[in-house]
């Protein structure tokens, strides 16, 4: 059973996880309309994951017999500067969800809960990679700043490293 400051953490992760969700698809949908295939395919399948992030979320806070809440959404940005700025702001985003992955780890611990804590460590390993993955994309598109023949092929590179990601 869970108790109470848990499931409100862990309710607090779902609606971080949807955000997330929601915040890709909208980078993927702006990318698309920019006619950048490989970057809207690559942040399509990210909103995917962030959804799955959520989904165990919520069938664990059922199955330990507590209610998950399915929160509502803010309406993410519409369009973005540039591709450096879309990527920027997924590192930032990620960020900012690994410290609140880290606060629910701490509540876990001081609740003694630590299947909930056992549990969590899924998400602190999923975390280190995807802030990882989010770094070299921005060194790359560092590498390439404003060269528009760079940019092309780092649209046709971005859907072959997430092809070896999600492998
Ligand atoms: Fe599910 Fe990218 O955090």
């Amino acid at each position: 059973m869970l108790t109470k400051k848990i499931q409100d953490a862990l309710n607090e992760q779902i609606l971080t996880e949807a955000q997330s969700s929601q915040f890709y698809l909208s980078m993927a949908s702006w990318a698309e309309t920019e006619g950048l295939n490989g970057v809207a395919r690559f942040l399509y399948q990210h909103s995917d994951e962030e959804r799955m992030h959520m989904l165990k979320l919520v069938r664990f806070v059922n199955e330990r017999g507590g209610k998950a809440v399915i929160p509502e959404l803010k309406q993410p940005p519409k369009k973005w500067e540039s591709v450096q700025s879309v990527f920027k702001a997924l590192l930032d985003h990620e960020t900012n969800v690994t410290a609140e992955i880290n606060n629910v780890v701490e509540i876990c611990l001081d609740e003694k809960d630590y299947t909930t804590h056992n549990f969590m460590q899924w998400y602190v390993s999923e975390q280190i990679e995807e802030e990882a993955l989010a770094r070299t994309i921005l060194d790359k598109l560092s590498l390439i700043g404003n060269d528009k023949g760079g940019l092309y092929l780092f649209d046709r590179d971005l859907e072959s490293l997430h092809g070896q990601e999600s492998e």
